[in-house]
C-alpha cells in the first residue's frame, strides 16, 4: 500500500513538473540562452561598461560572444567571475563557455576543449617611462608584478624570478603608477590600454624571452556539439574580417 501510495505521489510530480514547463509556453531556459563565463577586469578584451554589448559588458569578446549566440539563435548572458575560477565554473557546468582573453595552453587543454584561435597576443614589460628594463632579463633585480593565474605569472615563474601577483590588473598597474614595483607582466592589448590610460608609462617588448599566444574560446570537454557551432561562428568571423574590426574598435577607444 505505501509503495503504491509513493507510486502514486511520484506519477504526480511528474506530471505537475511536465505542466509547469508546459505553463511556461514548453520552454526550458536553458535552452534559449548560452551563458558566457568571463572576468571583466581585462580591456579591450572585457570590462565594465555603462552601455556594454551584453548588459553592463563590453570589449572584443563581449561583441564575440553576443555574436555567437545570435548565430546560434540563443541569448548571451554574462557570469562575471575570478579567471582563475572560470575553468572550474566551465566543468561544473555553471557556464557554457569561457570566453575570456584566454590563451590556448597544453595544461588548460587537459581539462577543457579549445575553440579555433581568434587573437594572437605576446607578453610585454609595461614600465615607468624612465625605467633602465630594456628586456625580460634586466627584471632579474626588480620588483615584478604579475596578475594571478595569468600566463604572465607562468612566464616568470618559468624565468625563475621573484615576483608578486595581483588579483586584477588595474591594482597591478596602481602599484606601478605609485612606485611600489618596477615592471607589470601582461598581455600586449591590454598593456597598451593601461598606458593609454595612465601618464607615464611605456611598454617593453621582447620578442626573445617571450613568445606568441593565441586566445580562445573554452568549452566543456563533453559538449563537442557547442565546440563546433562556436568554431563555425569564429571561422566566419575570422575570414569576413569581423575579429579585426572589433579588435580595431576597442583598441582605439
Ligand atoms: N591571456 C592571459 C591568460 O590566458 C590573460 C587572460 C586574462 N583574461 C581576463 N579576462 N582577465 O592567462
Amino acid at each position: 500500500m505505501k509503495k503504491m501510495m509513493k507510486k502514486f505521489a511520484l506519477t504526480v510530480a511528474c506530471v505537475m513538473t511536465v505542466a509547469m514547463f508546459a505553463a511556461c509556453g514548453g520552454k526550458d531556459e536553458k535552452a534559449d540562452t548560452i551563458t558566457f563565463g568571463t572576468n571583466a577586469e581585462f580591456p579591450p578584451f572585457e570590462f565594465v561598461a555603462a552601455n556594454g554589448v551584453i548588459g553592463e559588458y563590453d570589449g572584443i569578446d563581449m561583441a564575440i560572444a553576443k555574436q555567437i549566440g545570435d548565430e546560434i539563435g540563443k541569448t548571451a548572458q554574462i557570469e562575471n567571475m575570478e579567471f582563475d575560477s572560470l575553468l572550474l565554473a566551465l566543468q561544473n557546468g555553471q557556464v557554457d563557455a569561457v570566453i575570456a582573453g584566454m590563451t590556448i595552453d597544453p595544461e588548460r587543454a587537459e581539462e577543457v576543449n579549445f575553440s579555433v584561435p581568434y587573437y594572437t597576443a605576446k607578453q610585454v614589460m609595461i614600465v615607468k617611462e624612465d625605467s633602465s628594463i630594456a628586456k625580460a632579463t634586466d627584471m632579474a633585480d626588480k620588483k615584478i608584478v604579475v596578475i594571478q593565474g595569468y600566463t604572465g605569472e607562468s612566464c616568470v615563474k618559468e624565468m625563475g624570478y621573484p615576483y608578486e601577483a595581483f588579483k586584477k590588473g588595474s591594482e597591478a598597474i596602481m602599484e606601478l603608477v605609485n612606485g611600489k614595483c618596477d615592471v607589470v607582466v601582461i598581455d600586449s592589448a591590454t598593456a597598451q590600454k593601461y598606458v593609454g590610460d595612465n601618464e607615464g608609462l611605456k611598454i617593453v617588448e621582447d620578442a626573445e624571452a617571450f613568445s606568441s599566444e593565441e586566445y580562445g574560446i573554452a568549452v566543456n570537454k563533453k559538449n563537442t556539439e557547442l565546440l563546433e557551432q562556436i568554431n563555425e561562428v569564429l571561422n566566419k568571423m575570422i575570414a569576413d574580417g569581423t575579429i579585426n574590426e572589433l579588435s580595431a574598435k576597442y583598441s582605439e577607444q
